[in-house]
């Protein structure tokens, strides 16, 4: 018979995104609910070493549900990358009693949760990261919010911009994915939409769809650059220069990951948060939880990581479809 689960951690890590404390919740309350001992652990793997650790309750955990952030703090730890690092954590979760760890972050944080997982810490992953960039999972907790929260500030850029007859360049968080780029610019139809993982736009192109545009009575241009192209600034001056046309570049960036979660961020995360906590009372072993055709799932940590994420192509074509450029080819 499979020995039974009595003590269990939780931790947040990397960039913090809204919803982590529905789901840090959702962990807790679940445990208590089963009469497992859970314990949160404070500022991510540096937690661990620092030995960081509160007993948490059902009332520990009240009110939380709508704030953004992470009560239990964040952190990107390097000693987790090295060979030592995660022998040294399994030691102290292990000296600690802890039986379990659901671990909730991103790709950096669940490469830290493999390496425990090979040094003898069960763990249990959950999606937590406002750039959607987990290619095991179709949604990742804070997107959702962040995304709107992009689409709002753009919106926002696009009234004024649309005043002064400008060109407006606007930066979104991302990391090295293009999603927050590519669902804000269809949201709010923006003109251009620049993500890395479609690398090949031609700057003169850009520039000729800016004049054209105007030529045609277009009073704005709205530019939506992921954070992995970068170099806002000097596109904007680029094509004031090449135009003649007013051109502002903004930045977004860290607004985007803070602020309540949305209703969908709370309530999966929340889901995510209690399958954690069930698959660790069930001795299921290393799984990083997921949502993918339309259902929650779990899937290997392994084979999780091993695989690799592409932008929909079908969403690429959208967004290339609805644009409005004017070309020759087109005018009528
Ligand atoms: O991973 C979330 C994220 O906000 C990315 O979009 C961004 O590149 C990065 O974190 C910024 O990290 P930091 O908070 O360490 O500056």
């Amino acid at each position: 018979m499979r020995n039974k689960v009595e003590k269990i951690a939780v931790l947040t890590s990397g960039g913090d995104s809204p919803g982590m404390n529905a789901a840090i919740r959702a962990v807790v309350r679940t445990a208590v609910g089963r009469g497992v001992k859970i314990c949160g652990i404070r500022k991510g793997f540096t937690g661990i070493f620092e030995e960081n650790m509160v007993e948490m309750t059902a009332e520990s955990v009240s009110g939380i549900i709508m704030r953004g952030g992470t009560i239990l703090y964040t952190a990107r730890n390097k000693e987790m990358l090295t060979e030592e690092g995660p022998k040294k954590a399994a030691e102290i979760l292990k000296a600690n009693g802890i039986d379990g760890l659901v671990v909730i972050g991103g790709d950096g944080s669940y490469r830290g949760a493999q390496a425990l997982s090979k040094n003898g810490v069960n763990v249990i992953g959950i999606p937590g990261t406002i750039d959607l960039d987990i290619a095991c999972t179709r949604y990742t907790i804070g997107f959702d919010t962040a995304v709107n929260t992009a689409v709002e500030a753009i919106d926002r850029i696009k009234d004024t911009s649309t005043s002064h007859e400008r060109v407006s360049i606007i930066e979104v968080m991302g990391r090295s994915a293009g999603y927050i780029a590519l669902e804000s610019g269809i949201a709010t139809g923006a003109e251009e939409i620049l993500i890395p993982e479609n690398y090949e736009y031609d700057e003169n192109k850009i520039i000729e769809a800016v004049v054209d545009n105007r030529k045609r009575g277009h009073t704005h241009h709205i530019i939506i650059n992921a954070e992995g192209i970068g170099d806002s600034m000097g596109l904007a001056k680029r094509i004031e220069a090449a135009t003649g046309i007013e051109t502002r570049a903004t930045v977004l960036g860290y607004l985007q990951r803070g602020g309540n979660p949305t209703c969908r961020d709370r309530v999966m995360a929340s889901v995510m948060g209690e399958i954690a906590v069930k698959l660790l009372c069930e001795g299921k072993q290393n799984r990083i939880i997921a949502f993918r055709e339309g259902g929650y799932t779990d899937l290997d940590i392994d084979e999780a990581l091993a695989m690799k994420k592409t932008i929909p192509e079908y969403m690429v074509e959208v967004a290339e479809t609805l644009t409005y450029h004017y070309t020759k080819e087109n005018s009528i």
